[in-house]
Order: structure tokens, then C-alpha cells, then sequence
């Protein structure tokens, strides 16, 4: 008996690919090997016959899950938050179809991203390396006179936003035996900080207090432009802001004074106002002090074995008739 059609236009693990081809005939075009979403002319061409669809990037609007007539489970290998609206989610729910997703796929990854933002922003990893590069070492006493760069051990570090990504970040900085403090509006048991080794605090707390501020926070209306010009005051002259979250979260002019002020000692973000970002629209790409990189926490191929895992054990749940732990439209089933 022929198996039922697949399409994959997710980056997929070899192993979660195995799991796919024991149940249907799999069609694989990793949107990665061809370095972009597949578009809506392309995706059309390649649904009709359908029964599972997993993409990761690529967008199934309304026109494409019509188009999909055979379709009966959708898989979108990311996390999917309130600021995302690549999936046609009520019209595939009209139809009684479930929609698998990912969330937490690469929360170890932007966790342990974070420790590197941090570790690089402290230790001047931009300065170092482009004084480096313009041979500037001339004497080799330079460098201990150049650079002056700091520890985490013994140092506050203060979370703001305690879920899936400050949770783990907060275990990884006690693993550097920093003192960690937290604050959550959201999170008011103090339980669930003090089994973490995590101290909970007031905001004002925590900025006045830490010498490295990073931020977990997910977006709202509540959260945007969250640290601006007063909170920025707040902070300890000299500490460090990072930030692997979004760019938002954080007033553009206000970062761009601490910067300039040196009231920082230094800033790494790995997320951007605009995006791409380049030097011509980002001011803040200019300084030393800045480190960034290019919404990048997430790229580890770990996260691609996750987020196979994850759908697989959805699509493993439905077949069994179980509710899949990671299911965006529950009411379907
Ligand atoms: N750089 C990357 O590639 C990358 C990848 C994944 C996630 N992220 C970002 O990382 C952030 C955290 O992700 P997560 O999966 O841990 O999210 P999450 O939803 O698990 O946790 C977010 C936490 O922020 C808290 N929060 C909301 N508003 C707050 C406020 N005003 N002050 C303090 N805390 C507040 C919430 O209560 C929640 O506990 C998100 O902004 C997400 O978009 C970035």
C-alpha cells in the first residue's frame, strides 16, 4: 500500500527524517540548502497532495492551506509567540487540523548564547580583537594597560523576565558562581527562584544592584522601550547590558547615550531595532563597547534535532490518539 505524502520545508535531523519515511513518502526541501522560504507560487505547487506538512520559515497563509485539500497534520518547527503570524492557525483550525510547534526548541542555545554575550561584553572581546588586528600590540605589557576587564564570579547578575530562557540562563551563571538575582512580575512565587539559587527582587532592585543586567523578557505592549532613560540611570556606572531577547524591549536613543556616556561599561546584543542591521542603520554597530551579533543565539544545530524531536513526538501522540504536548489549536482534537 503506498504511503500517505509528506512535505518537509523545515530543516529536519537525519533521525526525525527516518521517524517521517517509516509512515509517509517524504518530499525534503530544506528551505536552508536553498537559502530562503519557499515562496507562496512555490509552496501552492507543492501542498495539493499533502497529508503532513512541516515547514520551519516558510509562511501558509490562507491561500496555501485552502490549496492544501488533503492536509490533516501541520507541524511549524518554532516557538511561535504572540508577535508571529506565519500560519493561517484559524483557518486550519476550521478545518479540524493540528498545528504542532516547537516552543523552547532553542532556549539552551540563546541560554548559553547569553553567557558568551556576556563573558565577551566583560572580558572586551570587540576592543581586544580589533586592536589586535590594526597591530597595536607593540610592547607586551600593552595589553594589561589597554585592557582592564572584569569577572563573573562574585558579581550580581540580575534577569529580568524569569521564564523558559532565564531560568536556564540563571543555572548557567550560578554554574560561575555569580550571585543571581531576578525580577518577574508574572512569577511571584518565590519558590520557583529560590529552588534555582535564584534570589527574587524588586526592579529597582535589581538594576541599582547588579553588575550585569540581561534580559529574558518576551514582548508586550507592557514590555517595549521597558528599559529606558530613567532605568538606564538607575544602573550601576560601569555595568554591562545584554541582550539576547529583542531589541525593543530597550529605548534605541536612550542605549545609544549610556553607550556614548560610557555609562556602561559595555553592551552585547545578539537582536536588532531593524533587522538586517547594518552600520548604516544601527549607530550603535560603531562602538568598542558594543558587541553584537546578528540575531544568531538560535543557530546551533542542537536546535534542529530539538525541533524534529518535538514535532515527531507530536505527530507520534496523534497517531496514538494522545493529545501532543505541543499543540497550538488543542480544541481540534
Ligand atoms: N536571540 C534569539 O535568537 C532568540 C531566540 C529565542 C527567544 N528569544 C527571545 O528571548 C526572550 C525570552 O524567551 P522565553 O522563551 O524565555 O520566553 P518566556 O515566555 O518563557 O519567558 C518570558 C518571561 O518574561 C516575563 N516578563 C514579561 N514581561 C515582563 C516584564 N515587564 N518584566 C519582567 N519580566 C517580564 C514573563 O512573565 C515570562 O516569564 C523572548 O523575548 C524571545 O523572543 C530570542
Amino acid at each position: 500500500m503506498s504511503k500517505p505524502k509528506a512535505l518537509v520545508t523545515a530543516a529536519y535531523s537525519e533521525e526525525g527524517l527516518a521517524f517521517l519515511r517509516e509512515h509517509y513518502d517524504v518530499e525534503y526541501h530544506n528551505w536552508m540548502e536553498q537559502g530562503r522560504a519557499f515562496s507562496e507560487d512555490e509552496l501552492l505547487d507543492m501542498v495539493e497532495d499533502k497529508e503532513l506538512i512541516i515547514v520551519e520559515v516558510c509562511d501558509l497563509h490562507k491561500k496555501v492551506v485552502d490549496k492544501a485539500k488533503n492536509v490533516k497534520i501541520v507541524g511549524c518547527c518554532r516557538g511561535l509567540r504572540g508577535d508571529d503570524n506565519t500560519l493561517d492557525v484559524p483557518a486550519l483550525t476550521e478545518r479540524k487540523i493540528p498545528v504542532l510547534f516547537a516552543p523552547g526548541r532553542n532556549l539552551n542555545a540563546v541560554a548559553e548564547y547569553t553567557i558568551m554575550l556576556t563573558l565577551a561584553a566583560m572580558k572586551k572581546a570587540k576592543a581586544s580583537t580589533k586592536w589586535l588586528n590594526a597591530n597595536n600590540w607593540k610592547s607586551w605589557l600593552d595589553f594589561y594597560i589597554t585592557f582592564r576587564t572584569a569577572e563573573l564570579q562574585g558579581k550580581r547578575v540580575g534577569i529580568l523576565g524569569f521564564g523558559n530562557i532565564g531560568k536556564r540562563v540563571a543555572k548557567l551563571f550560578n554554574a560561575f558562581e555569580a550571585e543571581v538575582v531576578s525580577y518577574d512580575p508574572f512569577i511571584t512565587d518565590e519558590k520557583v527562584y529560590e529552588e534555582r539559587n535564584v534570589k527574587m527582587v524588586d526592579l529597582e532592585t535589581l538594576l541599582k544592584t547588579s553588575d550585569v543586567v540581561t534580559l529574558h523578557m518576551n514582548v508586550s505592549d507592557e514590555s517595549k522601550g521597558f528599559i529606558g532613560k530613567e532605568e538606564l540611570a538607575m544602573m550601576k556606572n560601569g555595568a554591562f547590558l545584554i541582550n539576547s531577547a529583542r531589541a525593543v524591549l530597550v529605548d534605541h536613543d536612550a542605549l545609544l547615550d549610556a553607550v556614548k556616556s560610557k555609562k556602561l561599561g559595555g553592551v552585547a546584543m545578539d537582536v536588532f531595532y531593524s533587522e538586517p542591521a547594518t552600520t548604516e542603520n544601527e549607530p550603535l554597530l560603531a562602538f568598542d563597547n558594543v558587541f553584537a551579533t546578528p540575531h544568531m543565539a538560535g543557530t546551533t544545530n542542537d536546535v534542529i534535532v530539538n525541533h524534529s524531536r518535538m514535532i515527531n513526538d507530536g505527530i507520534k501522540a496523534l497517531q496514538n490518539n494522545e493529545k501532543p504536548d505541543f499543540v497550538l489549536n488543542p480544541e481540534v482534537l
